[in-house]
């Protein structure tokens, strides 16, 4: 049996290797020809080595190496040597060394290449895809993936030293609701008959908990049909924990001290835990979001009792009409002008806003605005007072009904602190957001919906009001929130069928439908079913801002485009008749 030749990883040499012996292999990621000598670059996954080849030590050798294009996959061999003072390269970790070739093989030639692996512009990300494994060649690539899986092999360690069993479930399976559409495959055997993918392993993690296992994890792939933004993908990849005997606060500590040991071990970074914690009502008043950026103040406040009496027809009629009257107090932007003011107000219509207000606050007690005139000195006063505002200070009214009041003042919110940065872009700040409404109304479909998923508690104090006032009623879910980006959710569930039953009824799934959906479910809740809790953090979202990065395709080694398909395998892809006739489908072509 024959073994390959390599004692080193390129990357790994050092000031202590020197005058050894070395076997490597990698790519040629650059080649440079320099009067009779040869520089070669050679990466490989740990990072790359300056090879030379010396014309008149050895000019067989060196016309060997004069045949190396970038990206051939080359083995070398030679001896490690200190370089030079002034030759030593600071900006590599290996630049003050560099191996005198003794040997060179050629392991393979490249086609020509579509974009230049070292090239430091951007690409464009099609052409990425397509050539993902090109793509990925490069070192910030190769890095990113290689830190996502030191990532979770922190988690699996925490995680098995605390207890949890790690279970796989199934891919093809029935549909759990968390609130997307289903990818559904069609069944040759039951004509007529779909599996769907899951969304979650929701249910399969609660039934583990019927079954004893007690403290369930796995990096379970999630499947969902919804549109695609820079951190939602149509399958990601959760750390998806479940646990029986517990409640809210056993499960923000496990979460804590996991995420605790991710950042220790990854980033060597001590987290200061415990995490704030805030309420859904006080995060969508001061922060217009259910997943607040708490990096930087500049909170929204409920305005309507001080502006009741103005004159502003705007707020008059909002009010009268039950709508809310909120403010920001923009720090430092007495500098926009109108021209910026029209700007925001444009943006601000995106999210339903009918209009932005704006006061700016001068030196003294003097304000400017075009509807200043609308408002009494006192009440001017007082507006300020309340915002703490100071002169060079913009404040920002949006009055409608309050959900717009939120977005539109929560995006404002964010647009400002970009803008005027006050966002420290260096600290990691996690938050939990609890409390969440337990229903919500779908306007569209005229019906309530879960705002976790339907197989949440609701709060022991609240169980009188899930029929005669839903939306009074709070779910006992958590979501951690990592500067400003929801990275988990979870629950404590209900484990008794007849409550099961009970919320089922509000959503409006009747006993028949509740039975074909999730029959299985209400049947294994009979059998001694335990209290349990669990959560699920998104694998790549967290990914994703370790590395500060602005996309969580950047972390998946084969992710989809914003249109959900694959450039390098052309997925979807059309399939002939006889794999649809198999399936039973027929296209409708029209
Ligand atoms: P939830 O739907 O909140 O909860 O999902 C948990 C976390 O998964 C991440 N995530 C996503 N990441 C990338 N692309 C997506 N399309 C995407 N969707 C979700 C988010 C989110 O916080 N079964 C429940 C968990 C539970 O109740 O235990 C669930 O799936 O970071
Ligand atoms: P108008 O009376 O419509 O000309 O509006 C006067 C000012 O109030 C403009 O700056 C509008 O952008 C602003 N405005 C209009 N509607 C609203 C609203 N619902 N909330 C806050 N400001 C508004």
């Amino acid at each position: 049996m024959a073994k390959f030749k390599r004692t080193h990883h390129c990357g790994m040499l050092s000031l202590t290797n020197i005058g050894k012996q070395v076997q490597l292999a990698g790519w040629a990621a650059s080649i440079r020809d320099q009067g009779g000598v040869i520089f070669l670059d050679l990466r490989d996954r740990s990072g790359r080595i300056q090879v030379v080849f010396n014309k008149e030590k050895n000019e067989k050798l060196h016309e060997k190496a004069n045949h190396v294009r970038a990206e051939y996959s080359v083995r070398v061999e030679g001896t490690v040597e200190k370089r030079s003072p002034d030759t030593v390269n600071p900006k590599i970790p290996t630049g003050e060394i560099e191996v005198i070739a003794t040997e060179i093989e050629i392991l393979n030639t490249t086609a020509m290449l579509p974009f230049q692996i070292e090239c430091q512009d951007e690409l464009n990300e099609e052409v990425r895809l397509k050539y993902r494994y090109l793509d990925l060649r490069r070192p910030e690539m190769m890095s990113n993936l290689m830190f996502r899986h030191k990532l979770v092999q922190a988690a699996r360690e925490y995680l098995d030293g605390s207890g949890f069993i790690e279970v796989e479930t199934p891919v093809l399976t029935k549909s759990t609701p968390e609130g997307s559409r289903d990818y559904l495959v069609p069944s040759r055997v039951h004509e007529g008959c779909f599996y769907a993918l899951p969304q979650s392993p929701q249910l399969f993690k609660q039934i583990l908990q019927i079954s004893g296992i007690e403290k369930y994890y796995q990096l379970a792939r999630c499947f969902r049909d919804e549109d695609l933004r820079a951190d939602r993908q149509p399958e990601h990849t959760q750390i998806d924990m479940e646990m029986s005997f517990v409640d809210v606060d056993d499960i923000i500590e496990m979460i804590e001290g996991l995420i605790r040991s991710i950042f220790k071990k990854t980033l060597n970074l001590d987290i200061p835990a415990p995490f704030k914690r805030i309420t859904y009502e006080e995060a969508m008043l001061k922060y217009g979001s259910d997943k607040p950026d708490l990096r930087f103040g500049c909170e929204i406040m409920d305005v309507s009792p001080i502006v009741s009496q103005t004159d502003f027809n705007v707020f008059k009629e909002t009010l009268s009409n039950g709508g809310v009257v909120r403010m920001l107090v923009g720090p430092g932007c007495a500098d926009f002008s109108i021209k910026d003011m029209d700007e925001l107000t444009s943006f601000l219509k995106n999210f339903g806003a009918k209009g932005l207000a704006w006061i700016k606050v001068l030196e003294g007690e003097e304000f400017k605005s075009p509807i200043v005139k609308f408002f009494k000195p006192e009440m001017l006063k007082q507006l300020k007072q309340s915002g703490n505002a100071k002169a060079g200070d913009v404040l920002f009214f949006v009055a409608d009904h309050v959900n717009v009041a939120c977005d539109s003042l929560g995006a404002l919110r964010l647009k400002i602190g970009n803008v005027k940065n006050l966002i420290n872009k260096e600290t990691f700040h996690f938050s939990w957001v609890l409390d969440f409404p337990m229903f919500e109304w779908n306007e569209e479909e005229k019906r309530y919906q879960a705002v976790h998923h339907p197989f949440t508690s609701p709060r022991l104090e609240d169980l009188d009001k899930i029929e005669t006032s839903p939306l009074e009623v709070k779910a006992r879910a958590y979501d951690l929130v990592l500067n400003g980006t929801e990275v988990g959710g979870g629950s404590i569930r209900m484990h008794n069928e007849d409550m099961q039953s009970r919320v089922f009824r509000v959503l409006g799934i009747d006993a028949s439908s509740a039975q074909e959906r999730f029959g299985f479910l209400l049947t294994a809740l009979k059998f001694g079913a335990p209290p349990h809790g669990g959560i699920a953090i998104g694998l790549d979202r967290l990914a994703m801002l370790l590395l500060r990065l602005n996309s969580i395709r950047d972390v998946i080694a084969f992710p989809k485009t914003q249109k959900a398909t694959c450039p390098m395998t052309g997925s979807p892809s059309t399939v002939d008749e006889k794999q649809l006739r198999e399936i039973h489908i027929k296209l409708r072509r029209e």
